[in-house]
């Protein structure tokens, strides 16, 4: 029973329109795909800038679904906000849009300032000027990171009521971002939940993060660059596992909640990426250790926080969610997916990103 059931109770009530925001980003295009698939009843309006990060091909499948509509624009764009809100009327929301790299942020700092704060507020002022909160038939749904609590040193975890205590320009927008969710939920009795998730992996990420990145670098034979000694830590969840804890929180949660999600998985930075060359070598038919070769470590990143691990055990607990891939499985899974997607890989690494890459790490992509 559970969620499912929770879920078909107040099908009724949610047989509305949502607005997903960032739907064509990674783990967007994953939540939009489970919800277009999923809710046929339900229309999915995606909103997305296409920054660098968003490609409407991650979402090609589903773009001719009845139920499915993607809107092109800015969140940080007041006007358009409230127009786009005027228009559809939207019920509920989904915010998943975010300017999401710890190393940009570092570089440009303001512009995760206006999109993961003003751009939220933006949202939060649209939907508290069109919703009656009173009628119990709407939800600003935040997701966030693990981030936001800051760096663990080996001992202990996150869980929902850690003291937040952001370190890089990236997690102070999204705790900041956090906090006016919170705020609005208590000032104007705006419906909302936030969940906090760990580190996501599979397919579809813009290959600027780790995983990807290094698949990418794997596979053309180039240097891998670690940063430090390798020796930070991190908790790997499968993406389509945060769409599937995503879908069970925005159905079955009580309105003010917040939730942690995490992989139960963590991995130090060198011993994954061992892991990863060793599969590398397995999938292109190299003998075993070349791509370890490939090995470069490299100046640590600027404030590099040491470790996260999430608690996910009250999501488990009330929700009844747990990851349903081991981490070798998504692992394998994603590398074929990179693999065999190489149209989309080389689209996505040329152009801007070689200027990017080139600049991060002083070296050719
Ligand atoms: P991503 O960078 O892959 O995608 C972000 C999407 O947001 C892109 O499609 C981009 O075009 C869009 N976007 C950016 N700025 C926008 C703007 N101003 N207006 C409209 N759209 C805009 O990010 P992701 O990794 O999929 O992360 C999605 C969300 O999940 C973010 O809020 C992030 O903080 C959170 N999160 C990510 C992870 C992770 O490991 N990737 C973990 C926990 C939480
Ligand atoms: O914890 C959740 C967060 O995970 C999300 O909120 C962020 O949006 C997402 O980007 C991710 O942040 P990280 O900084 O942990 O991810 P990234 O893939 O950038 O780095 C993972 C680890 O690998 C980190 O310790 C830094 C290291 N790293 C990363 C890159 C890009 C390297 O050693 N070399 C690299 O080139």
């Amino acid at each position: 029973m559970g969620i499912e059931t929770k879920g078909s109770e107040i099908k009724e009530d949610r047989m509305k329109k949502i607005l997903i925001t960032g739907g064509a980003g990674f783990i967007g295009s994953h939540v939009v795909r489970l919800f277009v698939n999923k809710y046929p009843e339900y229309q999915i309006f995606n909103l997305d800038k296409l920054t660098y990060a968003g490609n409407l091909r991650n979402i090609e499948d589903i773009e001719s679904n009845q139920n499915y509509s993607f809107l092109k624009a800015d969140i940080s764009d007041r006007g358009k906000v409230e127009e786009l809100f005027e228009i559809h009327k939207f019920d509920f929301v989904i915010h998943l849009a975010a300017e999401s790299h710890v190393d940009r942020s570092i570089k440009n700092p303001l512009e995760f300032l206006n999109t993961n704060i003003v751009g939220t507020v933006n949202l939060l002022d649209a939907c508290r000027n069109s919703w009656n909160h009173e009628n119990g038939k709407h939800l600003f749904y935040h997701v966030s990171t693990d981030e936001v609590f800051g760096s663990l040193s080996d001992q202990g975890f996150f869980i929902e009521s850690t003291p937040y205590d952001p370190q890089s320009p990236y997690s102070a927008s999204k705790a900041g971002s956090d906090h006016f969710v919170r705020a609005y939920g208590n000032t104007y009795g705006l419906p909302f939940v936030i969940s906090n998730c760990s580190n996501n992996y599979g397919p579809n990420q813009f290959p600027e993060k780790l995983i990807p990145l290094f698949i990418n670098n794997i596979k053309n034979n180039r240097p891998l660059p670690v940063y430090g000694k390798g020796d930070n830590v991190r908790d790997w969840l499968y993406v389509v596992d945060h769409a599937r804890a995503i879908d069970m929180i925005f159905h079955g949660s009580a309105h003010g909640k917040t939730y942690n999600i995490g992989g139960f998985n963590e991995w130090k930075n060198l011993d994954l990426i061992k892991v990863l060359c060793d599969l590398m070598d397995e999938k292109l038919g190299r003998s075993k250790g070349e791509s370890q070769n490939l090995i470069e470590f490299v100046t640590d990143r600027s404030g590099h926080d040491f470790r996260y691990a999430i608690d996910a055990s009250m999501i488990k607990k009330e929700l009844g969610w747990e990851p349903s891939l081991q981490f070798e499985e998504g692992l394998s899974k994603t590398i074929d997916w990179y693999l065999s997607n190489d149209e989309w890989l080389k689209e996505v690494t040329s152009g801007e990103y070689l200027n990017y890459y080139k600049n991060h790490y002083g070296a050719e992509a």
